[in-house]
């Protein structure tokens, strides 16, 4: 089973941070999640519409300039990272899942991440580009059809996993609270990948691994890798 390192190695260091990335890698997650705004020609790595939870900043992320948002602290002096920084950090075997928050330009979107890549040691099958906004991930997937999506989903759809196969969707990212075992097994059966968010305590990581899903987005890799090994099959 894949551990997901959500927004980084997050209880451990400020969440979306080069600090909680490089520290998930370090307690051996198989990846990392991460949010993503796109602002012009920059994608920054930040989860909330708004910089108060998580900065010395206020107001709307998408009403600041990029250099203003640089001088914030994120939490332990770190900055805000930008989707670069982020994917230059990762070694080639990372799964990392870029979360898309904000969208304004799939194409533009795209050749920024290109320049991203080109400056990682990473392959583009290591990368999952995920949203709640099935739009974005439609567009992009138009515009370069070989790359893998993520659908994410807060719901128990009543057509079960049919609107991510619509997709063509590489993978299908699940809310714990909502589903069933019933419904991982169907979207497996209809060849997705099946990632649950958010597993942070031993019990549900058990019962994630009983149910054989892929992978688990997780505050605490360090814990998922600990009940991983403990597990007696
Ligand atoms: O990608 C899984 C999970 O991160 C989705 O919810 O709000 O934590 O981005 P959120
Ligand atoms: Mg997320």
């Amino acid at each position: 089973m894949w551990v997901l390192a959500h927004r980084g190695a997050s209880k451990a260091a400020p969440e979306n941070t080069l600090k909680a990335f490089r520290l998930a890698i370090e307690k051996g997650a198989t990846g990392i999640e991460f949010d993503t705004y796109q602002l012009g020609e920059q994608i920054v790595v930040f989860h909330d519409r708004w910089l108060d939870r998580t900065t010395n900043g206020h107001g709307l992320i998408t009403a600041q300039s990029f250099e203003a948002l640089r001088q914030l602290d994120a939490g332990d002096g770190e900055v805000i990272p930008t989707l670069a920084e982020t994917l230059a950090l990762m070694p080639a075997n990372a799964l990392c899942n870029i979360e898309i928050k904000h969208l304004t330009d799939a194409a533009g979107w795209l050749k920024t991440l290109d320049l991203a890549m080109a400056a990682s040691s990473l392959d583009y099958s290591k990368l999952i580009l995920s949203s709640f906004n099935h739009t974005w991930l439609r567009q992009l997937k138009n515009l370069r059809p070989e790359l893998q999506v993520g659908a994410l989903t807060a719901t128990y759809p009543e057509n079960g996993a049919e609107f991510a196969t619509h997709l063509s969707a590489y993978s299908l990212h699940m809310d714990l609270d909502v589903i069933d075992q019933h419904y991982v097994t169907q979207a497996q059966q209809a060849g997705l990948k099946v990632l649950v968010y958010t597993v942070d305590q031993k019990e549900d990581l058990l019962l994630m691994a009983d149910w054989g899903v892929d992978g688990v987005f997780t505050n605490v890799p360090e814990l998922a890798k600990q009940v991983l090994a403990e597990r007696v099959e």
